[in-house]
């Protein structure tokens, strides 16, 4: 039988990826994993229950009580609740970046995300898939794109959603979301060895899916 493809595409934060990933499995019929909904989620869980993020004990602690499900329809739900927007604050971000440096939660989530990558042609974006998680990947990619086009990006989607922006704030929160996520000890974001870096400061949506589209064509071709 024909062995299922996966598809990791990491990189920095608001690169896009997730918006790619969606597109692209869309078109190709592949199941989409959000890794960063999942420690998003996580976040999101302590905040609900008063847990200080910086208590990394307390977080961990709250492990067995978290259950996370990612559906085809791009919802996340946490312990059954829908809290597909309620990650999505600057808020979550922040603290799904200092949850994420946590050896426990990351353990957790990989677990997850190793089995639910075993059910069939994947797409998943995170930080860590094609260096921990998924180091096996047919194709990886290494999404990135300037510091001040990512910023621009997400003041767009947060005026889009009726949020709170400011541009310069924004900027200043992802070089440290960078820097929190390049320099963790435990599976800091780099570029694996042999993943193809796919820079979007220059390219629509539509360029980037298509370069995309013809790697995993490539992939299929063997
Ligand atoms: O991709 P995102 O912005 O939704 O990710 C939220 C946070 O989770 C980010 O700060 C880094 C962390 N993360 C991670 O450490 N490993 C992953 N595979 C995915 C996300």
């Amino acid at each position: 039988m024909k062995k299922n493809i996966v598809v990791a595409i990491d990189g920095p934060s608001a690169a896009g990826k997730s918006t790619i990933a969606k597109l692209v499995a869309k078109k190709e019929g592949f199941i989409y994993i959000d890794t960063g909904a999942m420690y998003r989620s996580v976040a999101c869980y302590c905040r609900m229950q008063n847990v200080d993020l910086n208590d990394e004990k307390a977080v961990a602690d709250c492990l067995k009580d978290i259950r996370i499900q990612l559906t085809q329809d791009n919802k996340v739900f946490l312990n059954d609740e829908d809290v597909t927007e309620k990650i999505r604050t600057d808020e979550v971000s922040r603290g799904s970046s200092i949850v994420s440096q946590y050896e426990a939660i990351r353990k957790f989530l990989v677990d997850s995300q190793r089995e639910m990558a075993a059910t069939g042609n994947v797409i998943l974006d995170g930080r860590d898939i094609g260096t921990v998680v998924l180091p096996d990947a047919d194709l990886k990619i290494y999404q990135i794109a300037s510091v001040e086009t990512r910023a621009l990006r997400r003041y767009k989607e947060n005026i889009e959603r009726g949020l709170e922006a400011d541009l310069d704030t924004i900027k200043k929160e992802i070089e440290e979301r960078d820097y929190q996520d390049m320099n963790r000890t435990i599976s800091p974001l780099k570029k694996a060895d042999d993943a193809i870096v796919v820079d979007t400061s220059q390219l629509s949506l539509d360029e980037v899916v298509e370069v995309v589209l013809k790697l995993i064509s490539k992939v299929k071709e063997g």
